[in-house]
């Protein structure tokens, strides 16, 4: 098992590269299976999840070639099953992305419960997909290991998500609504950068998606799906950590490749508690700040705070001089790395599983830790940043299948980071 080992107090300085988002290489590789022409995908982040996911497609049949460190050529012409390997699939909560692709091609799927990490409560059910998928025709059959479903053709309808508002779901049901028969319309859709992305990409290759990006989507039923190239976009995610990393630690520095745009929220609070920064339309610097202001939070769907940036933003606020109330609302176990902030010196209380007050400024102090999740694990690598002594923070697995060479990244900004096995 490798581990970080960070030393601190450091400022950090000079520039960072955003890598391609995540969540957008997580779509794109299985949409690729709407299609049975050759795609070419670039700015292919190099972590683990992207990893996953093309082994996962690269089992049911397609052919994967490396043009370079950044990209691939995807031909899925030659998948010939929709049945997705269990061992794969559970490793990654995003193997469900796989499912809507699968049954618009075949008109069946069959796959696990999804895998991932331990953020949200009850294993981070798929009720919402399997609700719209339904709505399109699906027949559902959950067996104890497996789900099935099986459609002879699948029929646009109207949808709206009622439980709660699903990134993934909503990309899901907009994908397999692209191949079925008529329109659909979906309603109270996730509005995540991510999602138009896809569409507009879907859009150039023949689909008739409206409104991604909205609430509101309709969806015209098309009978094939072209291929062309795909450019990942920037991961708003790592911009919004790194900003607030040099926020945190009071440091200068400049982050490239980023669309300042998708962390608009996060920029309103930073004016509002101080944090200065100049930004252009691909570029963000951050400068230090003296004085840090609280200021509440409540984790909202994009455009509103996004929950990814809960944890970062909740170490900031140790930093700042007053109390702040983070209010999470999207995962129930997104808080758990509140009890390592807590031991690192931290004045934080955790008022119930969703929400906690943090008293700042408090110092900081390098302690032994573990990384509960991808997004708890760059908070804790911001606070050993920012904290005196050493900080040691294992089951990094989590946050390097997010984070692309954060250590080789982080010391080019100066930080006294290591990967030790
Ligand atoms: N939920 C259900 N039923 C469902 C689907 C979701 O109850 O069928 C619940 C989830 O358990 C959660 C809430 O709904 O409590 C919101 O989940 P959502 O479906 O929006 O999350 P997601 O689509 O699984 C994506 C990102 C997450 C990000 C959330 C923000 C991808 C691959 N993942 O997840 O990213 O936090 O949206 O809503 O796009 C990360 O990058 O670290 C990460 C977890």
């Amino acid at each position: 098992m490798s581990k970080f080992i960070i030393n601190g107090p450091i400022k950090l300085s000079g520039e960072i590269d955003v890598k391609g988002a995540k969540n957008a290489a997580l779509k794109i590789i299985p949409a690729s299976i709407l299609s049975k022409e050759k795609i070419i995908i670039t700015n292919l982040p190099k972590i683990e999840d992207v990893k996953k996911s093309l082994d996962l497609l690269a089992y049911l049949g397609a052919k994967i070639e490396k043009r370079d460190e950044k990209t691939v050529e995807i031909n899925p012409k030659n998948i010939n099953q929709a049945e997705l390997n269990p061992e794969l699939a559970k490793k990654f909560r995003a193997s469900v992305m796989f499912v809507g692709p699968l049954l618009a091609r075949f008109g069946e799927v069959k796959f696990p419960h999804p895998g991932g990490c331990v953020i949200g409560a009850g294993g981070r059910p798929i009720d919402v997909f399997l609700e719209g998928f339904s709505a399109l025709g699906a027949e559902i059959d959950a067996g104890e290991n497996y789900y099935r479903l099986r459609a002879k053709k699948l029929t646009g309808a109207k949808f709206f998500f009622t439980k709660l508002i699903s990134v993934t779901a909503t990309e899901s049901i907009m994908m397999t609504a692209c191949l079925a028969r008529g329109k659909t319309v979906l309603e109270n859709c996730a509005m995540e950068p991510e999602i138009k992305s896809l569409a507009d990409y879907l859009n150039a290759q023949g689909a008739k998606i409206k409104g991604a990006g909205t609430p509101t989507m309709e969806i015209e039923g098309v009978k094939k799906i072209s291929a062309g190239s795909f450019a990942i976009m920037p991961d708003r995610l790592e911009t919004g950590s790194f900003a607030i990393m040099a926020a945190a630690t009071k440091s200068k520095i400049k982050i490239n490749n980023c669309i300042p745009e998708h962390i608009r929220v996060l920029l309103e609070i930073f004016k509002k508690i101080g944090v200065r920064f100049e930004k252009g339309k691909n570029f963000l610097k951050i400068f230090p700040t003296k004085n840090i202001k609280p200021y509440n939070i409540k984790t909202h769907e994009y455009p509103g705070f996004p929950t990814d940036l809960q944890p970062p933003y909740t170490v900031l606020m140790t930093q700042a001089e007053g109390q702040t109330l983070v209010h999470e609302t999207i995962f129930d176990r997104r808080l758990l790395f509140a009890d390592s902030l807590a031991q690192m010196g931290a004045n934080i209380t955790v008022c119930d599983p969703h929400r906690l007050l943090v008293n700042g400024p408090t110092k900081l102090y390098g302690k032994k830790l573990t990384s509960p999740d991808l997004r708890a694990g760059i908070a804790l690598i911001i606070a050993a940043l920012g904290a005196f002594g050493q900080t040691e923070i294992s089951n990094i697995e989590q946050i390097e299948r997010g984070y692309e060479n954060i250590v080789g990244r982080l010391k080019k900004l100066g930080a006294d980071i290591q990967k030790i096995k």
